[in-house]
């Protein structure tokens, strides 16, 4: 072993870096551009029956098998095997999840290099440089370029300084900030005339949709990627909480804090466009409310337009959450290939995570150069086709490979009376049966969406 693993120095710490890592773009942006395209209220709620039901035990999952192994994706998948046919499927499975982890953060990192333009844009205003403020706001290959070399610069800065001084120093810096930011700008927003009937759009579920199969699908998708799943981050996060702390209630607060700010972004985003459709923006086209990056590039940034000089402090602040919430996220991606690196080809941490966050940044160059037809690719082979997949196989580890016996020792770790918790009574079964089922019928359902 090349250095002596790092661990989370607290409880507070191991939390921040795993909701740091499970809020990001998804939560801000993915979860209310999901609800304001699948009904409202009907999703959101769906959201967080599924969040519970399926992404809670699978990141349970993840954490159990991190802890006990104490090892990456990769090393962890190949040491729980009893047969040398489970190994070389451990094995690869965990290559494949480093690799996806990092085809993630190539697309991840375009999108928060543009949340960091639209973060400069109002200084850039405000020092009347108006040349500047145009090109960081217009899309073209040379901003993406610049700002995304320099979201991947940060996040290979952190990851290079390791587990205490890097992921957890930097989370425990940056979510409450994080929250504080978006509190202050709820309060603000929901303030305005107009958000009213956002309100009402938003939390008001129209129930015939619950059992919509393509609702189902999104919120599922929704679920996975918003809790991190599949890819070995909470696995790689859970290999380094000290054999102390009560697992299941350590995952059970990851999975609170991500839905809840999903939930509070929600109140922010949601209201803001009917505030801004208050003050004569089009919110709406062919009908439906504008979602994608059409929301958060140019219906909002109207909206911060129109409310004069404060607008353009509220636009700094909603962009600063932006980039915030994609950093703490960005970094749990790369702490994957670079821990993977690290303990199974014995390189030096700064050197892994210099060597391969550079070599993110190419492809991400590739990704801008390829245009939508590229990125659409990436995020469709990642997100919809191999998130689930690896989940389903890591249920499948934790609840069939893994002996019960070591599961049950590791969770009583921290946790005494584990057998006698209703965790104990339902999860073990759920994880062999009911997720890896739930997980492929919802999966299929998506194929055929
Ligand atoms: N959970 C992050 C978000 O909601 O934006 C995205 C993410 C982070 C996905 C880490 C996958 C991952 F490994």
């Amino acid at each position: 072993m090349a250095a002596a693993r790092g661990q989370f120095s607290s409880r507070f710490g191991f939390i921040m870096a795993a909701a740091g890592s499970a809020v990001g773009l998804g939560n801000v942006w993915g979860f209310p551009t999901n609800t304001a395209e699948n009904g409202g209220g009907a999703f959101v709620l769906l959201y967080f029956v599924l969040a519970f039901v399926l992404a809670y035990p699978a990141l349970m999952a993840e954490l159990v098998i991190g802890r006990h192994t104490r090892s990456n994706m990769v090393g962890a998948l190949s040491e729980i095997a009893g047969s040398n046919r489970a190994r070389t499927v451990g094995k690869f499975t965990g290559l494949y999840a480093v690799l996806i982890a990092s085809l993630i953060l190539s697309f991840y990192s375009i999108v928060a290099g543009w949340m960091i333009a639209h973060l400069a844009e109002p200084v850039a205003t405000a020092l009347g440089c108006d040349g500047a403020a145009r090109w960081l706001v217009e899309s073209s290959a040379s901003r993406s370029l610049f700002f995304t070399l320099l979201f991947a610069l940060a996040t290979i800065w952190v990851i290079s300084r390791g587990v205490e001084k890097g992921i957890e120093k930097w989370s425990s810096r940056l979510m409450p900030s994080l929250l504080l930011l978006l509190g202050a700008l709820i309060v603000y927003v929901l303030l305005q005339d107009g958000a009213a009937d956002g309100l009402a759009l938003y939390l008001n579920p129209d129930f015939s949709q619950i059992t919509n199969p393509t609702i189902m699908v999104e919120a599922m998708g929704q679920a996975f990627f918003s809790l991190s799943l599949g890819v070995g981050t909470m696995l790689i996060y859970g290999s380094y909480i000290s054999k102390q702390e009560n697992l299941p209630q350590l995952g059970a607060i990851v999975t609170v804090v991500d839905t809840g700010i999903a939930f509070m972004a929600g109140l922010l985003i949601i209201p803001a466009m009917f505030v801004a459709q208050n003050n004569g923006v089009e919110i709406f086209s062919n009908g439906d409310l504008v979602a994608g990056p059409g929301l958060i590039f140019q219906t909002l940034p109207a909206l911060f337009d129109t409310m004069g000089g404060t607008g353009q402090f509220i636009g700094f602040a909603f962009f600063a959450l932006m980039t915030i919430a994609a950093l703490t996220s960005s970094i749990s991606m790369l702490e994957v290939p670079v821990a993977y690196t690290v303990e199974n080809h014995n390189q030096p941490r700064p050197k892994a995570a210099w060597l391969i966050g550079g070599a993110i940044f190419a492809i991400s160059t590739l990704i801008v150069l390829g245009g939508d037809a590229a990125f659409g690719f990436v995020v469709d082979l990642t997100t919809k086709y191999s998130q689930p997949l690896l989940g389903i196989v890591l249920c499948l580890f934790a609840g069939w490979v893994m002996h019960r016996n070591k599961v049950l020792e590791e969770i009583k770790q921290g946790m005494e009376q584990a057998e006698q918790t209703l965790f104990w009574k339902i999860w073990p079964g759920y994880v062999r049966y009911v997720c890896p089922l739930l997980i492929a019928v919802t999966f299929i359902n998506s194929l055929r969406a």
